[in-house]
C-alpha cells in the first residue's frame, strides 16, 4: 500500500500537532530546529511533511498529503475542498474585528469606505458583506496590528489568542467573527480509497483529544 502522508503546519500548531502524533506512538521526526521537511516513520508506512500553515489545505486538497492539521481559520480562508472530520481541542483562538478603543460600540453600517487590514481577505470580505457594510480590504502578510496604528487601515481582521498583541498596541476587539481551533483535514479521495486506514487513525486521534470543559 502507498505510504500515508500527513502534513503538519509550521508555527504555533506544530508542537501540539507533533505531541498528538507522538501520543499515538509515531516518532514524528520533524521540527525541533531541524530543516528537514519530510520525516518517514521507521515502519515505512507513514511519513510526516512540514509545510507553511496556509499551504496545508492545498497539499491536502491535491492529495499530496492524505491528511493534515490546520487552523479552522486557515481552512475557511483557503476555500479548499477538504473533508474536516475532527476539531482537535488545541490552538484555540478567535477571528475578530479589532481597532482603536474609541471605535467601540460604533455602528460601522453608517461608515463608508472603511479600510480593513488582514491576512483573511475572504473571511473579512464575507463578514462585512453579511453585515451590509462595504469595505476595502488591504491584504497584509503579518504584523496586522501595525496597520491601524500608522493610518494604513481603519480596522483589522485577525486572530486573537491571548489578546496580548492587541493590548500592547493599544487596540481592542470590536466584534467577534468566529471561534477557531486546530482541525484535522483529510483529502476527499483518500477518505474513500483508504477508508479503513483513515478511519482508524481518525478514531485514534479522537480518543487522544483533550476533553473540553
Ligand atoms: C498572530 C496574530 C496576532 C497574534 C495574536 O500573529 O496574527 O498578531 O498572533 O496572538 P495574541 O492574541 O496571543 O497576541 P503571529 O504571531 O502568528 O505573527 P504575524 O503577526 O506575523 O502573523
Amino acid at each position: 500500500m502507498a505510504i500515508m502522508t500527513i502534513a503538519l503546519p509550521k508555527g504555533r500548531l506544530l508542537e501540539p500537532s507533533v505531541n498528538l502524533f507522538r501520543g499515538l506512538g509515531y516518532r514524528c521526526a520533524l521540527g525541533e530546529g531541524s530543516r528537514r521537511l519530510i520525516g518517514e516513520e521507521p515502519t515505512g508506512d507513514t511519513r510526516f511533511i512540514l509545510a507553511k500553515a496556509e499551504d496545508i489545505p492545498v497539499y491536502v486538497e491535491y492529495g499530496a498529503a492524505d491528511m493534515g492539521i490546520a487552523g479552522q481559520d486557515i481552512v475557511r480562508e483557503s476555500g479548499r475542498d477538504v473533508y474536516e472530520p475532527l476539531a482537535l481541542g488545541f490552538g484555540h483562538c478567535r477571528l475578530v474585528v479589532a481597532g482603536p478603543a474609541g471605535l467601540k460600540g460604533r455602528d460601522f453600517r453608517l461608515a463608508s469606505g472603511l479600510r480593513i487590514a488582514t491576512k483573511y481577505q475572504r473571511l473579512a470580505r464575507d463578514y462585512f458583506l453579511s453585515q451590509g457594510i462595504s469595505v476595502e480590504i488591504v491584504r497584509l502578510y503579518g504584523s496586522i496590528e501595525l496597520a491601524p496604528k500608522v493610518g494604513l487601515a481603519d480596522l483589522l481582521v485577525d486572530v486573537v489568542e491571548t489578546g496580548r498583541t492587541l493590548r500592547e498596541n493599544g487596540l481592542v476587539v470590536l466584534q467577534e467573527i468566529m471561534p477557531c481551533q486546530a482541525a484535522l483535514i483529510v483529502n476527499r479521495a483518500s477518505h474513500k480509497l483508504r477508508l479503513a486506514q483513515v478511519s482508524q487513525l481518525v478514531a485514534a486521534i479522537r480518543r487522544n483529544i483533550p476533553v473540553e470543559g
